[in-house]
C-alpha cells in the first residue's frame, strides 16, 4: 500500500508494524524504537547484521533531550543550525533506548529529519522512529516510493509517498571525541558546512575493520552490476564500448555509445548530483549493459560524500 495517510500510518507503528518514511535524505524504513520486537522487524525485512545500530528519527530536541543522557554544546550549536536537516547526532543513550536498536554501543544515533510529512507522522507519535535506510543490506538506497515499493513492498504495511528526496544522499553522522567533534559518515551536509559551524572536524577513515556503523562497511550502496572508476581506456582494455553503462559528473563520454549514458549534472551542480546519485545507479542497474563505470567528483562540497558512496559500490579488480 503507497498512500499519504499518516493517521493509517501512526496506527501501524502504534501496532508495532513497519511503514517506509519518506525524509529528505533516503526513505527509511521505521518501527517504533522503544519496541524492541518492532525493532527487530526491520533487521529481519532488510535482512541486516544485528551488529549495525539504527538511526532514530523524531521531531522535537525536547523529545530527544527525554532519551539520551547529554547533549553537549556543540551538539546544540549543530542542531540549531541543521535540524530538521541531514544531519544525525551521536549521543549517549538512556535505558529507554534498547541496545538492539544501538547494536550494544553506548550512544544512539538521532536525527530530526525534514520532510513535511514525516515530521507530521512523528508529531502525532509519542515514540522516536528507528529507521534505516529502505534497502535490502548492501543494496542502493531508495529515494523514491517506488524504489522502496520495488524491493521491500512484502515486507512493509504502508509506504508513506513522499516524492522524490531532496537531497538524495543519507546524512552527515557527527559525534564527539572529548573535544574532538568527528564525522564518522560522510553525507548530505558537507563537512565545510560542519566546520563552519564548529571549527575543524576528523573525518574518520571508513574501513571494513571498524564494522561499528554500516555505512563504513566497504561495500555498500551497491549496484547488482559490476562498477569500475578505471580510467575508461583501462576498462576499454577489458569489454567493448557498448558493454560499459557511464554514470559520469558533468561531461559525456565520446568514447561509449550516449544512449548507455546518464550524467549526473550537466551543469556540475553538486546538490543536484546528489539527489540524482541512487537514482541513476538503479537505472543503470537495469540497464542491459555489462558493467557501469563511473567518474569521481572534485573532493568537495558533496562531491567528498557522492565519491564516498562511489567508492563503496565500486569493484576494485578489473
Ligand atoms: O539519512 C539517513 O541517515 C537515513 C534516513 C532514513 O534517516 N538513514 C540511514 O540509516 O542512512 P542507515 O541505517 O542506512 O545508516 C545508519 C548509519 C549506519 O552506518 C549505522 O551503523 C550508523 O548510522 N549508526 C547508527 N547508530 C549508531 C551508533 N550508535 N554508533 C555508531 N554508528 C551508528
Ligand atoms: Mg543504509
Amino acid at each position: 500500500m503507497i498512500n499519504q495517510d499518516i493517521f493509517r500510518a501512526a496506527t501501524l507503528l502504534r501496532q508495532g508494524e513497519l511503514v517506509a518514511i519518506p525524509t529528505e535524505t533516503v526513505y527509511g524504513l521505521a518501527a517504533n524504537a522503544f519496541d524492541v520486537e518492532a525493532v527487530a522487524k526491520i533487521f529481519a525485512a532488510k535482512n541486516r547484521p544485528f551488529f549495525d545500530p539504527l538511526i532514530v528519527h523524531t521531531d522535537s530536541i525536547e523529545k530527544i533531550k527525554s532519551f539520551v543522557a547529554d547533549f553537549p554544546p556543540k551538539a546544540e550549536l549543530l542542531a540549531q543550525n541543521f535540524w530538521a536537516g541531514a544531519l544525525t547526532l551521536l549521543l549517549p543513550k538512556t535505558k529507554l533506548i534498547p541496545d538492539l536498536v544501538t547494536a550494544g554501543l553506548p550512544r544512539v544515533a538521532v536525527r530530526i529529519p525534514k520532510h513535511p510529512l514525516t515530521l507530521a507522522l512523528l508529531r502525532n507519535l509519542d515514540f522516536p522512529l528507528a529507521a534505516p535506510s529502505a534497502n535490502p543490506f548492501g543494496y542502493i538506497s531508495p529515494t523514491k516510493a517506488e524504489h522502496v515499493a520495488a524491493q521491500l513492498s512484502e515486507k512493509v504495511a504502508l509506504i508513506l509517498e513522499g516524492g522524490e528526496c531532496e537531497i538524495g544522499l543519507e546524512s552527515t553522522i557527527v559525534g564527539f571525541e572529548g573535544d574532538k567533534t568527528v564525522i564518522y559518515r560522510l553525507g548530505g551536509i558537507s563537512v565545510e558546512e560542519i566546520e563552519r559551524i564548529v571549527g575543524s572536524v576528523e573525518v574518520k577513515k571508513h574501513s571494513s575493520s571498524n564494522p561499528a556503523a554500516s555505512g563504513m562497511l566497504e561495500s555498500h550502496y551497491a549496484p547488482r552490476k559490476k562498477m569500475f572508476l578505471q580510467t575508461i581506456e583501462t576498462l576499454l582494455e577489458h569489454y567493448k564500448a557498448e558493454e560499459i553503462a557511464v554514470l559520469a559528473f558533468n561531461t559525456i563520454q565520446n568514447k561509449i555509445p550516449l544512449a548507455n549514458q546518464k550524467i549526473l549534472s550537466p551543469q556540475g551542480d553538486y546538490l543536484e548530483a546528489a539527489k540524482n546519485l541512487f537514482d541513476f545507479m538503479r537505472i543503470l542497474d537495469e540497464m542491459p549493459q555489462k558493467v557501469i563505470w563511473a567518474e569521481l567528483l572534485p573532493e568537495k562540497s558533496l562531491g567528498r560524500a557522492i565519491n564516498d558512496r562511489l567508492k563503496r559500490a565500486a569493484t576494485e579488480k578489473l
